[in-house]
Parts: structure tokens; sequence; C-alpha cells
């Protein structure tokens, strides 16, 4: 399976900090925001993975990610020329994809809790279909709304709607079978003028081979689109890290757990950064291992 970043966007919610930097470089906490989505992907196994950015920042991710060694993973660029909307990846990413099932993950989504990564597993082992995650939340209105039957199978999708028939938003972590690359091909810019996920996910809908996996109040899932929310975000992160003495979404740590990188390797990465706490807590997972 391949996976999609998309972290491009003119993030005009965050000006001016986001003036002359790219949304996704921002840091959360300790790390730069892209490190989260990517974390949630490797979490998932996948390691091919491309990097979608606006034409101003794709070189800033580069110099940040690099070809994806240092994660054990395989990182390809590309750029999008102007927003103009989420199923546009598919278009821009269909060599990428190839014949291949595909993840996409909006790099500004941070996700959190103990049972993601059988969740993912769940998702990633479906041959078939796509796979949505849906997380309820008291101000539905800002996302793609889907409302379900009581045994939680899917309506509709409704995009920003005005009065939410539910409380249940799409998160933007969306798997899907190569049959996307087509159906994202048809999709036609909506009325605010983009090629809206939304379609995709009713095209799916519409051949009932939509899942819907409900995250339930186990998992975070942070909105990172406003200063408050960007500095929530950050704050969640140094709580738990402080109180665990545990680090979230560290691609380094998620590679060595999942044999991508050696202990050796880690342990490199970790003495590279070793005048930061992130560093240190690399280091020290090397010497745990020994
Ligand atoms: O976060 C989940 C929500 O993401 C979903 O509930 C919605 O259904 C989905 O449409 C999307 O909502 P927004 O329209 O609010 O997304 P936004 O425009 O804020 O873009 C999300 C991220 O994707 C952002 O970091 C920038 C990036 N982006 C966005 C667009 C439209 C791109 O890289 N290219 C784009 O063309």
């Amino acid at each position: 399976m391949k996976g999609i970043v998309l972290a491009g966007g003119s993030g005009s919610r965050l000006h001016p900090a986001t003036l002359a930097m790219n949304k996704q470089l921002l840091p959360v906490y300790d790390k730069p925001m892209i490190y989260y989505p990517v974390s949630v992907l490797m979490l998932a196994g996948i390691r091919d993975i491309l990097i979608i950015s606006t034409p101003d920042h794709l070189d800033d991710y580069v110099r940040l990610l690099g070809s994806g060694a240092q994660f054990g993973v395989d990182f390809s660029y590309a750029v999008q020329e102007r927003p103009e909307g989420l199923a546009q990846a598919f278009v821009i990413g269909r060599d990428f994809v190839g014949s291949d099932d595909v993840a996409l993950i909006l790099g500004d989504n941070i996700f959190f809790g103990a049972g993601l990564v059988s969740l993912l597993d769940r998702a990633s082992a479906r041959r078939r279909g796509a796979t949505i995650f849906a997380y309820a939340v008291e101000d539905a209105e800002r996302y793609g709304v889907v409302s379900l039957t009581g045994e939680g199978k899917p309506l509709r999708i409704v995009e920003k709607p005005q009065a939410p028939q539910s409380p249940w938003a799409v998160t933007g972590l969306y798997f899907y079978d190569n049959r996307v690359l087509d159906i994202a091909a048809a999709v036609k810019p909506s009325a605010r003028g983009e090629l809206e996920i939304t379609d995709v996910n009713n095209a799916y809908l519409a051949l009932s081979e939509l899942h819907v996996e409900c995250m339930s109040r186990g998992y975070t899932w942070l909105d990172t689109g406003t200063h408050d929310s960007l500095l929530e975000a950050g704050e969640f992160v140094r709580t738990i890290q402080k109180r665990q003495g545990q680090l979230v979404a560290s691609p380094e740590e998620i590679a060595f757990a999942k044999g991508f990188i050696s202990r050796d390797q880690l342990h490199e990465r970790g003495a590279e950064l070793a005048k930061t706490a992130y560093g240190r807590s690399l280091l020290a997972l090397a010497a745990e291992a020994r």
C-alpha cells in the first residue's frame, strides 16, 4: 500500500504565522506538524510515501524529510500548483500510486490513542472499498459529517453542513482501493471550487463499499487549524510526553519498533539531535534495546 500526505494549502487561517511558512512545517510542541501524519502512515506499515505541497514550500519538505532513509521509508515529492481540493491528491499522485491501494492523510491531522494500530491494521487489511474514520465533535459543521444507521452503516456524508445531522466528523485519514484514481479523476469542482474528498467518499458509499470506523473516546483527534487549536495541540503533546516519558509520533521510534531502521541507525539519529529532549529520548530507546 502507498501513502500520500497532503501538506499544501494556503494556511490563511493562521496568518501571519504562515505568511512565509507552510502550515505543516510549524511545530506542534517539539516536532514539525508533518511528523504526526507521517507517523500514522508508518504505524499502518506504509513505507512508500508521497509528500504533496505548494510550489513555494515543497523544497522545505525535501530539506526536512529528504529521502526518508532516517525513518527507513521512501519519500517522493510532488507539487500541487493551487489548493484545488483534497481529491486532487489522486490526480497528482496517479503515477506514484500505480496499481496499488493507497492511504491519504492530511498534513494537519493529529491522531493519538492506544487502539490506533489495530484500527489502522483493520483498514489496511481491507482489500476492497474505502475506509474513513469518524470522530464525534461539538462543532461538526466545520467538517465533512457522516450520518450513520443504528448499526453504524453510513447513510450520507455532507461537507460542512449548516445543520449537522450527526456529531460524527470525518477525519483527514482515508484508505482506498485502486479505483480511487478513476473515482477522483471524475469528481467535478464543488461550489467552493474544490475537488472534494467528500464526493470521493460518497461515490464509494453509492457502491455500498464505504466502511466507517468510529473513533471512540479513547482516541484523540486534534485540530491545528487556528492559533488556539494549534497551541492546544502542542500543550496536549507536551502533557502526554512529560507524564509518560514517551514520545508521541516519533517517526524514528516507530521505524525502530517496526524494524525499518536498526538500533545503530536509531542511536545515530539520536546523537544528531542530542541537544534536545527529543534526541535524548531516541538515545535512551536505543540504549534500552541493547
Ligand atoms: O480535517 C478533516 C476535514 O478536512 C474533513 O472533515 C473535511 O471533509 C475535508 O474537506 C477537510 O476539511 P477542510 O476543507 O477544512 O480542509 P482544509 O481546507 O483545511 O485542508 C486540510 C489540509 O489539507 C490543510 O492542511 C491544507 C491541505 N490542503 C488542502 C487543500 C484544499 C492541501 O494541501 N491542498 C488542498 O487543495
